[in-house]
């Protein structure tokens, strides 16, 4: 895995972190754009191209994400919830499809196939990174599975090797939750790039965050169209030498019916800001997350998701701190003393997605054929391996991982007592 294996120094993280553990932070160039952004008056895609403002901070925001995953394709939205939906529908399936999807993740992943008019097929998960098998994918497929959704979960990248193989025997499209997962790389390609689809969210706690944002790309530049369409009701960019000041930016091209998903310019000025940091934040957390990988073979009882070695970086999100054997309900005791000895935010994980309070299917009328399909399709489906990580581990946020060489000191000194403690 390539990257430092020590921690940053304070010089470094002067600039890409405000103090241990504190999160979001304000990019250097922020302000700058931000305030550019604020004075363009184009605050919207829906606006009306100007002399002082030819090009948004949304389209640049698209082609230098678009740089930075290597695709063609970047459509920016309001929200990772929004880029599921547009990815999911984008696909054209039949109302009804199967679609499935693993048991740890966000509840948007299930409600975004749901609001696509879709019914999602929840899959167990590898036991030791939370992320969808292939055993468990094929054991999921029905004789309506469409599509899969593999998340990239918590920081470590699904088996896309294994599971673009069994969705390519079942000919099935893969979407990318990449939600958790900005810059990650599979045999140095990007999360969100290897499937047909890819989705990210830009939400207040991912590791590029304007606060509420997402964004669909694709490594196929043929998809571009017809998701533009889907985020901004029906319309697309005019071509740029077509784009005159004084037009709409937007032509009605209205080959599918879209939604209002788009990214508001205030927003995409942050985003640009925010990626500019993004590679050196990677360097610092993946150094700091390499050396507790090691320093936990050391502390017994105590374990961190080992990447595979396919995956040549890393993004953490949020990373699960496993207790062997942990009791029922010891977790929690053990993340109130995680935070007591170190003051960084330490929590429990998401409850899997089947039994969840928050996928409440049965509360939209408009979905309840779906709703009751989910409920029959999930009566004797079992999760052992999500809820044995959900019950055994207390998570940290990325923003630990922002650490000089002493704070990450602390944190292996903690978890050494919590183990001492356990054993006494
Ligand atoms: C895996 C996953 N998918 C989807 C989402 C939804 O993104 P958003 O909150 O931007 O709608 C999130 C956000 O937490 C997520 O973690």
């Amino acid at each position: 895995m390539p990257g430092p294996t020590h921690g940053g120094t304070l010089n470094d993280l002067d600039t890409v972190r405000e103090a241990w553990g504190a999160w979001p932070i304000v990019p250097p160039n922020a302000d700058r754009y931000v305030i550019q952004a604020l004075h363009s008056r184009r605050w919207a895609i829906s606006s009306i191209v100007t002399q002082d403002a030819p090009e948004l901070f949304e389209q640049r925001f698209a082609r230098e994400f678009a740089a930075y995953l290597e695709v063609p394709t970047v459509v920016p939205t309001d929200h990772g919830s929004s880029a599921l939906v547009m990815a999911l529908t984008a696909l054209g399936l039949p109302s009804g499809s199967h679609v499935v999807v693993p048991a740890l993740t966000w509840v948007a992943t299930a409600t975004a196939v749901f609001r696509a008019g879709y019914v999602p097929v929840v899959c167990d998960v590898d036991s030791r990174t939370g992320t969808m098998t292939a055993e468990a994918l094929r054991a999921a497929l029905t004789p309506r599975t469409r599509a899969v959704i593999v998340v990239h979960w918590a920081c470590t990248m699904a088996d896309m090797d294994a599971l673009l193989a069994v969705a390519a025997e079942a000919g099935l499209p893969v979407v990318e939750d990449a939600a958790q997962a900005h810059g990650a790389l599979w045999r140095d390609r990007a999360a969100g790039a290897l499937g047909d689809l890819g989705c990210f969210s830009l939400q207040q706690a991912k590791v590029l965050s304007v606060g509420e944002g997402g964004a669909v790309v694709s490594r196929h530049a043929s998809w571009r169209t017809r998701l533009e369409e889907l985020r901004a009701d029906s319309r697309s960019w005019r071509p740029a030498g077509e784009v005159r000041v004084g037009d709409m930016a937007l032509a009605e091209t209205a080959g599918i019916m879209g939604s209002n998903f788009g990214m508001n310019d205030l927003a995409a000025a942050l985003a640009c800001a925010q990626l500019e940091l993004l590679d050196a934040q990677h360097d610092i957390r993946n150094g700091n997350y390499l050396r507790l990988v090691e320093e936990c073979e050391r502390i017994p009882g105590v374990s961190v998701p080992v990447p595979p070695e396919q995956q040549t970086r890393l993004s953490l999100y949020e990373i699960p701190i496993r207790f062997a054997d942990a009791a029922p309900g010891e977790a929690a005791r053990l993340a109130g003393r995680l935070r007591e000895t170190t003051g960084l935010r330490s929590y429990l994980p998401r409850h899997p997605l089947v039994g969840s309070s928050l996928l409440n299917v049965g509360s939209v009328p408009a979905i309840a054929d779906k709703a009751a399909e989910f409920d029959e399709l999930h009566r004797d489906r079992n999760y052992p391996a999500a809820e044995a990580i959900a019950a055994s581990s207390v998570v940290l946020h990325h923003s630990a991982f922002l650490a000089t060489d002493e704070e990450m000191d602390t944190l292996v000194s903690a978890l050494a007592a919590l183990a001492g403690e356990r054993r006494r």
